[in-house]
């Protein structure tokens, strides 16, 4: 049984080991590396200045590359343990970076529209229904693209996350998603994909999708 992260991230201790824990290995540095790397492409197209939201932002990750990039971030996250960690990081961002304790899956009660926004590593943690809520919720906060991270589902994917348990890895998927579903998903959110980037062709599953609302046109 995969862990529940809605337990999992409430603790101050592991809100504070969190990135140590997940990004200090070589592999986790070079993860952490590509994933910032697709960010800034995703948002290529916003101009510096402009507004993202991250949700979930977590330690905040993802906000400090897009702010040290020059734009301003707004991150909500469910838990307090993981938003405090978030801004002691990028409290010197000042009010470049706000944030708020939100459930993505509701809308959020008092978060600005922003120009874009970010939603990465947390779909897999929902069964089907509220990973449309969740990403329903991520649309609502943008005002042109959503970038969404998404660790993909295949054979390839399952064989590799079972040598990670044999090697005493805990498994991090309880809802895995299949390229199939995530259309699905974001057709549920009202969303369409218009980009897609891969984080590490053949060594992993994990992609980077650009979509949009399907209201709102595709400028390049
Ligand atoms: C794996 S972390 C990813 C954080 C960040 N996006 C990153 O890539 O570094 C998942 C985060 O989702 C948050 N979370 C879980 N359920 C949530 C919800 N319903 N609404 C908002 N945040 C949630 C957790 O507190 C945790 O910080």
């Amino acid at each position: 049984m995969s862990r529940n992260p809605d337990e999992h991230c409430k603790s101050t201790t592991v809100a504070a080991d969190y990135d140590r824990n997940r990004f200090s290995s070589i592999p986790g540095q070079v993860f952490n590396f590509l994933d910032k790397r697709l960010v800034a492409k995703c948002f290529s197209q916003l101009p510096e200045g402009g507004t993202i939201a991250d949700a979930p932002c977590g330690t905040g990750r993802l906000a400090e590359a897009r702010l040290d990039a020059g734009y301003r971030v707004h991150g909500f996250d469910i838990f307090q343990a993981m938003r405090g960690v978030a801004r002691q990081r990028l409290a010197s961002h000042g009010g470049n970076f706000t944030c708020e304790v939100a459930d993505s899956k509701e809308r959020p009660p008092s978060g600005p529209v922003c120009d874009g926004a970010e939603c990465a590593r947390v779909l897999m943690h929902f069964p089907p229904e509220q990973q449309v809520q969740f990403l329903t919720g991520v649309a609502g906060l943008s005002r042109s693209v959503a970038a969404i991270n998404q660790s993909l589902d295949s054979g390839y994917q399952r064989v590799r996350r079972r040598l990670k348990r044999w090697v005493g890895n805990q498994p991090s998927a309880r809802f895995p998603i299949t390229d199939e579903n995530i259309k699905l998903r974001l057709k549920g959110a009202g969303l369409r994909e218009v980009r897609r980037y891969r984080l590490l062709p053949v060594m992993s599953e994990a992609v980077y999708i650009v979509a949009r609302k399907f209201d709102v046109p595709d400028r390049g």
